[in-house]
């Protein structure tokens, strides 16, 4: 039988290709109207830098999508970039961005500390803030719109347990590929599964495997990581709790290879194209739905207050910053777990497409499971 624990740990703390060093990035700051001062037009704009675009097919496709429709229909300029996971590149589009007068700022951050350094730059300059998804640790953004992450985690914990239940698994051993080490969401996830798999460690129904973070959410260190630690338990893990349907993925990837993909639960996050398809082929048992269009306009509708000058009011006292102990104005939203049986709720929220998530060999899955 089984022997128990791995003692396999170590955040694996790799700057993968980080700082691709100073290069030459004035595309970077292409839309806000030249110049180095303050434009004191009274126009400016608002300033979107997100994170990057292969930890999630949302920073490349929903987000920029959704955040420009908000600020469209309200008429509203805005200036959306991508910092494409270099921290370099983040802060030089912030340094452009307020450079050109941006009245307000949201970002996401790819760790705390350069997220920081860009809110008190924005701050010195009168630019109002806001923390899109991500909390900035000890930053002090005005503002700070996301989902409940701990929720999220929930949602995920419980995902596994039905999954494993429903496969009969005994004394299931369960690893974790968790999200990045640098991004407070990923901790907070953590927490929300943590708890709910701690109970079955606690009453012995569960072994507790190899649990590692995969720096910046990158998919391909996740099949690094996953492939060690399915060799180091002797192909013995019976269920993954992967923090998004990247990490997903790569461990259904690794699965796959040993033809093991669909005896093993994988948990995922964000309801992508290819996480739902994933869902529809069996090979991952569920997703975290998380409807950004109301994130998006959230963010949106307090960012478009303080441009003109109004002071939004946020409801509650708002959320609490665990290095700094202060508060922060929050709206929060709810999260919805999709497993193969509401797929089709997604695709009616109109967040995911079906010509894209039916596409080829899908189409006869899609049918069987009645989406349309
Ligand atoms: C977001 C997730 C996303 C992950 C990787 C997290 O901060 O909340 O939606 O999958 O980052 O980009």
């Amino acid at each position: 039988m089984r022997t128990k624990m791995f003692a396999v740990v170590a955040v694996g703390v790799l700057t993968l290709g980080a700082a691709a060093g100073c290069t030459d990035d004035d595309g970077a700051t292409d839309s806000a109207g030249g110049g180095n001062t303050r434009a004191g037009t009274g126009g400016g704009k608002v300033g979107v830098i997100l994170p990057d675009t292969k930890s999630s097919q949302r920073w490349g496709t929903d987000d920029p999508k959704l955040l420009k429709a908000a600020f469209d229909a309200a008429d509203v300029p805005v200036d959306i970039q991508n910092a494409q996971g270099d921290k370099v590149k983040f802060g030089q589009i912030a340094d452009g961005m307020i450079a050109s007068g941006v009245k307000v700022l949201i970002t996401v951050n790819l760790d705390s500390g350069t997220g920081k350094t860009v809110l008190n730059k924005a701050k010195a300059a009168g630019v109002k803030t806001i923390d899109y998804d991500r909390l900035t640790l000890n930053g002090g953004a005005d503002y700070y719109v996301s989902f409940d992450n701990v929720a999220v985690g929930k949602l995920q914990g419980e995902g596994l347990v039905k999954c494993l239940a429903a496969k009969k698994a005994e004394l299931p051993l369960v690893a974790d590929l968790n999200g990045s080490p640098t991004d407070n969401n990923a901790s907070e996830f953590k927490s929300g599964y943590d708890a709910v798999l701690q109970e079955k460690y606690d009453d012995g129904s569960y072994l507790k495997g190899p649990d590692q973070s995969v720096a910046d959410w990158d998919n391909d260190e996740a099949g690094t990581v996953f492939k060690e630690m399915w060799e180091q338990t002797n192909e013995q893990i019976d269920g993954v709790l992967a923090a998004n349907d990247g990490l997903a993925n790569a461990a259904i990837e690794i699965l796959k290879k040993d033809k093991r993909n669909g005896d093993i639960p994988v948990t995922g996050q964000d309801a992508t194209v290819q996480g739902l398809q994933n869902i529809l082929a069996g090979d991952q048992c569920m997703t975290v739905y998380k409807r950004i269009k109301l994130e998006a306009d959230a963010a949106a509708e307090l960012a478009i207050k303080l441009y003109k000058g109004q002071k939004p009011v946020v409801e509650g006292r708002g959320v609490k910053d665990p290095e700094s102990g202060s508060y922060v104005p929050a709206k929060l939203l709810p999260p919805t777990a999709i497993d193969k049986t509401n797929v089709n709720l997604v695709i009616k929220d109109g967040f995911a497409e079906k010509k894209a998530v039916c596409a080829g060999r899908f189409a006869a899955l899609c049918k069987e499971n009645g989406i349309k």
